[in-house]
């Protein structure tokens, strides 16, 4: 019989971004065994409304449910702001999303605890970045941006272009601008989307050397790993195994995957969902 230690951790995301915070989990925990899951037919998730947000994050979650993992990482800022709360309760998995470990993130690498979020319009009309933040600090100065434009720019491959520094500059320079003095109006910017670190390089030079800018993928990995340690679930015997599934066609997928990812990204399975 198999032990639960032994059982694979189920990475879940609207399509390829989610890969951001599989890389940096398997730097954390080199030993565990993954299954990445990315509804790249559906995706993006970001324009939705909720309650088709919830209804695919369940289907995700039934998909993950034949497979047997011991715990289910929701990779997708959109889909644990909106559906966490929801299908955490219908899970006999365990569930970590990636809000409160990027609330936590963006806490602790702000001085003045003034913390811009930059997410899609899904995460931030559900307010879950703004609530994780004041839960963990109730003073903290909160500004939500919503960037539309940003996932469908790096998944056709312009994360370096002209058009994605204008964009990026829309979204981010009313927030480092106040009565019309340029100084960082925060001096954090939490990349609340799993497609933004792909575009770090130019949200830190638009938002200049006084603003940190933070993602979720490294305190996510740090979540998964203080789980498994309190519950002695972390997977000690054997080499561990990889798998990646794809709803949608894989090539489109496996090209921005290894964009993302490099080469060292394990074949694309075929998966359907709904
Ligand atoms: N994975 C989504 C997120 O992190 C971005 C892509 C989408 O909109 O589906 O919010």
């Amino acid at each position: 019989m198999t032990e639960a230690a032994d059982l694979p951790i189920g990475v879940f995301d609207s399509g390829v971004g989610g890969l951001t915070v599989l890389r940096e989990m398997r730097r954390q925990l080199p030993g565990e065994s993954t299954i990445y899951l990315g509804d790249e037919a559906r995706m993006p998730y970001g324009p939705r409304p909720a309650d088709e947000i919830v209804a695919f994050t369940r289907e995700a979650l039934g998909w993950f449910s034949a497979r047997d993992c011991k715990l289910i990482v929701l990779a997708c800022n959109t889909a644990t702001s909106v559906a966490l709360d929801v299908v955490r309760d219908e899970s006999r998995v365990p569930i970590i999303g990636v809000v409160r470990p990027g609330a936590a993130a963006a806490i602790s690498a702000s001085a003045r605890r003034s913390i811009g979020v930059l997410a899609t319009t899904a995460t931030v009309r559900s307010g879950a970045y703004a609530r994780a933040l004041r839960d963990l600090d109730p003073l903290a100065d909160v500004i939500q941006q919503a960037c539309p434009a940003l996932v469908p720019l790096v998944e056709s491959g312009k994360a370096d272009s002209a058009e994605a520094e204008a964009a990026v500059r829309g979204y981010v320079q009313p927030l480092l601008t106040e009565g019309g003095v340029v100084q960082p109006v925060v001096d954090t910017l939490l990349l609340g989307c799993t497609h933004y670190p792909l575009l770090r390089g130019v949200i830190e030079r638009v938002a200049g050397p006084g603003v940190r800018v933070v993602d979720s993928a490294a305190t996510t990995a740090l979540a998964v790993r203080e789980v498994l340690l309190s519950h002695r679930l972390v997977r000690t015997t054997g080499a561990p195994g990889h798998r990646v599934f794809a709803t949608g066609p894989t090539d489109r997928f496996r090209g921005v995957a290894r964009a993302i990812f490099g080469e060292d990204l394990p074949a694309v399975e075929q998966a359907s969902l709904g």
